[in-house]
């Protein structure tokens, strides 16, 4: 097997790092004016760190086209980027309300620390925020992006919460879902920073279509974290997607290696029915026997070649454009979404 240094992800967006900077101190500036504890809890939310993926990549986007090296960005930029960034991080923290998770980015998530209506709303202020960057990029194609995506990722979230305990679902579902929820926001992001640059019809798909693929690979392997991973590197719970009766690929993968699913299906209803009718223990028991296995068999080698094939797809989508250090950063952060832990 062979062995490969873990990839840096700071030194991944260093050709983006300057613009990150102006994206950062964007977000975090909030009028005096503004309720004080949700001024705080805004400021620490948006503080807390996070990979900054996205927009980064909508500054990627933006410098795709250019020779190097390329001009200082357009401040329309900046805006779009901070958008993306705080409608993802809205996003997570309804996402955080509606699966009760207490911990995201290695801190305690906002619904630890309020109840669940001042969480709510406290995410539909960033949402707000968000859409005023959006509004201040001046270009409808990309407000209209914004809109479609939020749209796009209630969907999703929606749809995957409606799909919760429903073991008779298949595979397809699984993928309209993190497209929604998850590859839609990736696509935008490159779409949206492509359009702001100018760049020509074809380029902007090329590039819209890198999001999307991306995107897809980053959901399934966030799908195997959950199998893998522990708690202390994610910052955030491990194992808790199948707990919650959300099913993903490294899981459908298992049930199709099984000689006979449907017994194993007929289980997990009874142990559901149970912890309907008050008795949760049968549930409780039967998942961390189930992630074992899942974690023991083939499924999560078999989803990662999925996701692999996702990225090679990915980096077909950047063949045409011009070679310069930020295609060199899309293309590494492909081979980053693989091996990362976190
Ligand atoms: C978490 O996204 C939500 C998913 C789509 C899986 P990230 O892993 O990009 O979260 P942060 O922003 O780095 O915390
Ligand atoms: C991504 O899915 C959620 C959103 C797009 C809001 P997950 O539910 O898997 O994200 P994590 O694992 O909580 O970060
Ligand atoms: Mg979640
Ligand atoms: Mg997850």
């Amino acid at each position: 097997m062979s062995v490969k240094a873990a990839i840096d992800i700071g030194k991944v967006l260093q050709p983006v790092q300057a613009d990150l900077a102006r994206v950062e101190a964007k977000m975090k500036s909030v009028e005096t004016s503004l309720f004080a504890p949700l001024a705080v809890a805004f400021v620490d939310l948006i503080g807390s760190g996070g990979k900054r993926l996205r927009p980064a990549l909508a500054l990627m986007a933006a410098n795709a086209g250019k020779a190097d090296p390329a001009p200082a960005l357009d401040s329309s930029v900046i805006a779009l980027a901070a958008s993306v960034e705080m409608l993802h991080t809205a996003t997570l923290v309804h996402d955080d309300v509606i699966d009760g998770a207490l911990l995201r980015r290695g801190a305690p998530t906002l619904n630890a620390i309020w109840n669940r209506g001042a969480t709510v709303l406290a995410g539909n202020f960033m949402f707000a925020r968000a859409a005023l960057f959006a509004a201040e990029t001046g270009n409808m194609r990309v407000i209209r992006i914004f809109s479609d995506t939020l749209e796009t990722i209630v969907n999703g979230e929606l749809r995957q919460l409606l799909a919760r305990h429903n073991f008779h679902q298949v595979k397809d579902d699984y993928y309209q879902r993190i497209y929604a929820k998850t590859a839609s926001l990736f696509c935008a992001a490159t779409e949206a920073g492509a359009v702001l640059a100018g760049l020509p019809e074809t380029q902007i798909q090329h590039l819209r279509s890198f999001g999307y693929n991306l995107g897809m690979a980053f959901q399934i392997v966030d799908d195997i974290l959950d199998f893998t991973g522990d708690e202390a590197t994610l910052g955030k719970p491990a194992g808790s997607d199948l707990a919650q009766g959300t099913l993903t690929l490294p899981f459908f993968y298992f049930l199709q290696a099984l000689p006979a699913p449907e017994q194993l299906i007929a289980q997990m209803d009874a142990a559901v029915a149970e912890a309907d009718a008050g008795d949760e223990q049968p549930w409780q028991a039967l998942v961390p026997h189930l992630v074992r296995q899942v974690r023991a068999g083939p499924a999560i080698g078999a989803a990662r070649q999925e996701a692999a094939a996702f990225l090679a797809q990915a980096r077909t989508d950047l063949a045409a454009l011009p070679d310069t250090r930020f295609r060199f950063a899309m293309l590494e952060l492909c081979d980053f979404v693989v091996q990362r832990t976190y």
